[in-house]
């Protein structure tokens, strides 16, 4: 994982740029932080484990000045987070400093074969390997790029990588296979990152760099190449590096908290925004038609993500059956081989995944995509693997999502894949014209149900936050609160660190149900297409289990018994319009669960958000 940034420029120091592109990367992993930045004939590095904040405040970094720096903020693989493994890291003479995002495989060999030729390497990373091969490269009396060239054929596994040498302090290298990284192209300013939002502060002309790319920024030239094997490249043309730039939509404030106290939630904040416009950009879309074509023209569908993303496929599986009749298979990402012998080239794949980069998702992807099946990506990030590895990409646009925990990227990729599912549902016939018409009009009114659930729950969300201690607790569900379940259950997992099992709710009484006791807290998550789950929250009640009813308040259940019942916004019996209302609940309890007990809810402990390793 990890994140990365370079910037060098004319127009001054650019040192707060990176501290600041750094905070925007956070999200990537928040172990150990650095920067090295050149100038004086010499390279200044400052790095420690812990976060950012403290990191800005105790090691005189703010007080740096220079026109070029790199950064990075890690989540540690290959060693532990320590000062010494925190990045940059330099060759031994001190003259080459490297970032690096993502995971060398052969690090064992080369690291034995470097010290075998006498270098001297002192952190236990992989990253510091590259900058020993660097400077292999360079005492043999090879010029930067062909070092650099030389040093990228010696390795195996995934990079993103920004290099700066004492003797060119004007330019920052970059190179990338396997994890992302971009270019953001300004006036007098250039940039390299993993992702958009660290760039914001300097550009929005934006190219995304891909697989065996590499070259150099200086503050006024970008110069791009292409790896042909064996320590070779060739350059590529100028007017196509052009071709490939992209202004992108997201402004330096969508990537900032705007007055909010944590990203998670400014972010829970802006989904029925974030809903409106993934409707209304979808709506649209012929892709979303021509994507339901070519579902409706499979024999095997799978559907596939990790996370969040995963749990907004279970509920295209769920819409795909209902409103379709269409059978499709949902599996988790890191799963995938399992499947991988049933996959042909009449398989089409829904891969789901809001940053288009986690490994797992993309080695699916991959792996099917090279057995013949048809691709569909749904993704965030326009330019991301997924998006450029996708026969079909359909776009969320839910803006940047900075807070380690997915929320309005799920409202977002829920919505347009019951868009999908009502488009699948017309080409196969199983919807009707005032159907098909009848289920967008709901689907219309999903941000305002969206803005209505903030609104009504957050103050019971806050409370119930406050009021519970911790333990254990099951979230249970059928039909679709099932899905919407899990959810959130990791929702509550991730950011309040209490231990949240969804469970469908119908099986809870082949084994869960033993650990109902007095107390213990059971949330059943109702939606219309399930009034037996009222007869499961009488079961758990007459154990002493603590029951709350979250459903939409139009939904009448036959409880008979003592449960809490907390009315979300309802949705008259629209079951599409049921993940707007009832999800909001559980975003807001966990972030406040987690403020209240002084955790950090967008960064969350051992999380990253992007997962880009396997
Ligand atoms: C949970 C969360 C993760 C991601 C997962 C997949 O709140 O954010 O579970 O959903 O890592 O990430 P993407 O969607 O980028 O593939």
């Amino acid at each position: 994982m990890c994140g990365i940034i370079g910037i060098t420029s004319a127009r001054g120091n650019v040192v707060p740029l990176v501290l600041e592109g750094l905070r925007r990367l956070e999200y990537r992993g928040y172990d150990s932080v650095g920067v090295a930045l050149a100038g004086g004939g010499g390279l200044t590095i400052k790095k420690a484990a812990g976060r950012i904040d403290d990191f800005v405040r105790t090691s005189g970094v703010a007080r740096l000045s220079a026109s070029t720096c790199i950064g990075h903020t890690r989540w540690a693989t290959h060693g532990p987070p320590t000062n010494v493994n925190a990045h940059p890291h330099t060759d031994c003479s001190g003259r080459v400093a490297v970032v690096h995002n993502g995971v060398i495989r052969n690090y064992a060999s080369l690291r034995e074969e470097l010290e075998g030729r006498g270098h001297r390497i002192v952190s236990d990373t992989d990253t510091e390997l590259v900058a020993h091969l660097i400077e292999e490269g360079l005492s043999g009396g090879l010029g930067f790029l062909d070092a650099l060239a030389r040093a990228l054929s010696r390795l195996e596994g995934s990079y993103a990588l920004a290099i700066i040498h004492s003797r060119e302090p004007d330019r920052i290298y970059f190179a990338r296979m396997r994890s992302p990284l971009i270019l953001g192209l300004g006036e007098g300013a250039n940039a390299v990152a993993s992702d958009i939002p660290a760039v914001l502060t300097v550009t929005r002309r934006v190219v995304v760099i891909a697989d065996g790319e590499l070259g150099w920024i200086s503050p006024w030239e970008a110069r791009l190449y292409k790896l042909t094997g064996n320590g070779g490249y060739m350059e590529v043309p100028l007017e196509e590096v052009e071709a490939r730039v992209k202004l992108v939509e997201w402004t330096p404030e969508a990537a900032s908290k705007a007055g909010y106290p944590h990203y998670m939630i400014k972010e829970i904040y802006e989904q029925p925004q974030a809903v409106l416009d993934t409707f209304n950009g979808a709506v649209e879309e012929e892709d979303v038609e021509r994507a339901a074509e070519v579902l409706a023209s499979a024999s095997k569908i799978l559907v596939v993500g990790a996370g969040t993303s995963f749990h907004a496929g279970l509920v295209f599986t769920y819409f795909a059956s209902r409103l379709a009749g269409v059978m499709t298979l949902p599996i988790v990402a890191s799963e995938h081989k399992v499947y991988t012998p049933i996959v042909d080239e009449n398989t089409v794949v829904v891969a789901v995944s809001q940053s288009g980069e986690t490994y797992d998702t993309l080695e699916s992807v991959r792996e099917w995509a090279e057995r013949g099946a048809t691709i569909i990506g749904v993704t965030n990030v326009v330019g991301s693997s997924l998006d450029r590895e996708s026969n079909i990409t359909l776009y969320i646009r839910s803006g940047p999502e900075i807070g380690v925990a997915a929320t309005k990227t799920y409202l977002s990729q829920i919505i347009l894949l019951e868009l999908l599912a009502v488009r699948l549902g017309e080409v196969m016939g199983a919807l009707g014209r005032s159907e098909a018409s009848r289920l967008l009009e709901s689907l219309s009114r999903a941000p305002e149900v969206t803005r209505k659930a903030i609104t009504a729950m957050e103050p019971l969300a806050k409370a119930d936050a406050r009021g519970d201690v911790g333990g254990s607790m099951y979230i249970l569900g059928r039909g679709l609160g099932y899905f919407l379940a899990k959810e959130a259950s990791l929702k509550v997992k991730e950011i309040a660190y209490m231990h949240a099992e969804a469970y469908p709710a119908g099986e809870s009484k082949h084994g869960p149900i033993a650990l109902v006791t007095r107390g213990f807290r059971v949330y059943i998550l109702a939606t219309s297409d399930s009034p037996e789950v009222a007869g499961n929250a009488i079961e758990m009640a007459a154990r002493g289990g603590d029951v709350v009813v979250v459903k939409p308040s139009d939904l009448s259940l036959e409880l008979g018994v003592k449960a809490r019942v907390l009315d979300a916004p309802p949705t008259g019996g629209d079951l599409v319009l049921e993940p707007f209302s009832l999800i909001p609940y559980f975003q807001l309890y966990s972030y406040h669960a987690a403020v209240f007990r002084g955790y950090d809810p967008d960064k969350p402990r051992n999380l990253a958000k992007t997962v880009t390793v396997e």
